[in-house]
């Protein structure tokens, strides 16, 4: 079986609002499957209940084929995804290199202390930053550094929070450059949460719009029509 996440019948509150409803999702081995919908919607509860960083309250999630429901973080990390949150969320004092290394230690990579080569081969700038602190970099090479933060363990399933969010449109073809040649060539699994519908159609394989938490439209990015945005996505 090629499906590497699995998610079933999701359901999640915040106290006593529910937020997500009845979530199924499959994200096989090769293919970059996105989440849609408008601001507020649920798309960034999703990643985190998926990440083990909020509990769901009803459903499951597998991962590779096993039951990850009721595992940690940490363990999921460690099972292969890999998270760039919303915001990018790297350390500001912190150079761009001992940023890539707290990369290594979420996910608890034993032995490997330093970062692998490959990954500076992906974003050469940050090769050329890698003493600089990660707060003097401009928007797109934090989002860069954020995206190869998520790689050096080598992540089978690869996580991405609205990463063109804010970001210059070169910075952003390089970007969905560097996740297509991802998994054409290590055949991993993209989950992307995105809201700019040209770079969804041009990465991605196929989609899945959210409004109040549910999926209410879902297909191949080939239909995803001007009748589609406009009556889910355009604000
Ligand atoms: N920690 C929290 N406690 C309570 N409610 C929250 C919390 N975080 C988010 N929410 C609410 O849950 C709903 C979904 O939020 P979420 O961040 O998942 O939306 P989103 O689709 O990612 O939005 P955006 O496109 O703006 O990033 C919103 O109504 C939000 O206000
Ligand atoms: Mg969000």
């Amino acid at each position: 079986m090629s499906s590497l996440l699995e998610v079933k019948d999701l359901e999640f509150s915040y106290g006593e609002v529910q937020v997500l409803r009845g979530l199924d999702l499959i994200v096989e081995a090769g293919k970059i499957v996105c989440v849609m919908g408008r601001n507020g919607v649920g798309k960034t509860t999703l990643l985190r209940n998926l990440m083990g960083l909020e509990t769901l309250t009803k459903g499951s999630i597998s991962i590779g084929g096993k039951d990850f429901t009721r595992r940690p973080a940490s363990e999921r990390a460690t099972a292969g995804i890999g998270y760039v949150p919303q915001g990018r969320q790297i350390f500001p004092r912190l150079t761009v290199e001992e940023n890539l290394k707290v990369g290594l230690e979420a996910a608890n990579v034993k032995g490997r202390a330093t970062v692998p080569d490959e990954v500076y081969t992906l974003f050469p700038i940050l090769w050329e930053m890698r003493r600089r602190r990660g707060g003097d970099l401009s928007g797109g090479q934090q989002q860069q550094l954020a995206i190869s933060r998520a790689l050096v363990t080598n992540p089978s399933i690869l996580v991405l929070d609205e990463p063109t969010e804010g970001i210059q449109p070169n910075v952003i073809m390089e970007i969905g450059k560097v996740i297509g040649e991802l998994v054409e060539e290590r055949n991993i699994a993209v989950l992307l949460v995105e809201q700019y519908v040209d770079f969804v159609r041009e990465v991605a394989d196929s989609f899945h719009v959210m409004n109040r938490g549910s999926f209410v439209a879902q297909g191949n990015t080939s239909e995803l029509d001007e009748d589609m945005v406009r009556k889910h996505l355009s604000v």
